[in-house]
């Protein structure tokens, strides 16, 4: 594979985008293909089977497009689909969750850890997992916040209904001393301002978006196919709604994107 060809990238809609944003600030000479899978989403609330059924079919359609690498920028398909789909394909592929805990366990002071997700992501326990592998003595509390990613897709990220809707969810949290709280699921970080408004300044939140994208340019060096020539033309792809996605994208990408182009991948 050339090492100009495009690192592919994967969600259930949007919320992969703040990955994508992290990967062109990091490693701004790497072009992206996308897809949001906008007409299935949200992922948060299917079995395990769905998501990597979908998660194959996206992967498929990713290596049509002779991608060099691949990154599950969705927290429910990186618990539920990572394991078995980068058994099944022979390109580098990376998801979320490992990295975000990495930071998590590092961030901590006093060892207890909040972790907000999608039912998929919280009921796997797979932070709980990877963070106890890391540091044995962590106490963890995830709570589900299924609403947020509708409101996120709808676009209500200052909404004071979110707001109200966020109240409610960390309520939960509160009394468990966390210090440190990841936002498990790549939706949140588009209303991390409502979040920390709620949990407070001495709560550190954790987007796992970064540490992805650091850990995508570790495996790229390391494969030898990182890129040294300028990115050249990203593309974006959704299986529903591209009008509504092309506005969203042009907020949340520091490049502007001219086309998204709709593309079914069910079997
Ligand atoms: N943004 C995805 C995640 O990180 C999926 C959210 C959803 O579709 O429910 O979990």
């Amino acid at each position: 594979m050339p090492s100009n060809a495009p690192i592919g990238v994967f969600d259930s809609g949007i919320g992969g985008l703040t990955v994508v944003r992290e990967i062109m600030r990091q490693i701004p000479n790497e072009t992206i293909v996308y897809f949001g899978d906008t007409a299935r989403v949200p992922y948060g609330n299917k079995s395990k089977e769905t998501i990597i059924t979908y998660s194959r079919q996206i992967v498929k359609f990713l290596q049509t497009q002779e991608v060099k690498a691949i990154v599950i920028a969705c927290n429910t398909a990186s618990a539920f689909a990572l394991e078995t789909i980068a058994s099944e394909v022979s390109i580098p592929i990376i998801g979320v969750v490992k990295p975000g805990a990495r930071v998590a366990a590092e961030a901590t002071q006093n060892g207890n850890i909040g972790i907000i997700g999608t039912e998929g992501t919280i009921g796997s326990r797979i932070y709980n997992q990877y963070l106890s592998e890391m540091n044995p003595s962590v106490n963890v509390y995830g709570k589900a916040c299924p609403l947020f990613v509708p409101l996120v897709e709808e676009g209500w990220l200052r909404d004071p209904v979110t707001v109200e809707v966020a109240k409610r969810y960390m309520s939960e949290l509160q009394g468990k001393g966390i210090d440190t709280l990841v936002l498990g699921c790549t939706h949140y970080p588009l209303i991390r301002h409502v979040i920390s408004s709620i949990v407070g300044d001495e709560v550190t939140l954790v987007n796992p978006a970064y540490e992805t994208a650091r850990t995508l340019k570790e495996v790229l060096e390391s494969s030898g196919i990182e890129s040294i020539t300028p990115a050249t033309n990203h593309k974006f792809y959704v299986s529903d709604g591209a009008e509504k996605f092309k506005e969203f994208a042009n907020t949340i990408l520091p490049c502007e994107v001219a086309e998204i182009k709709g593309v079914s991948v069910g079997a």
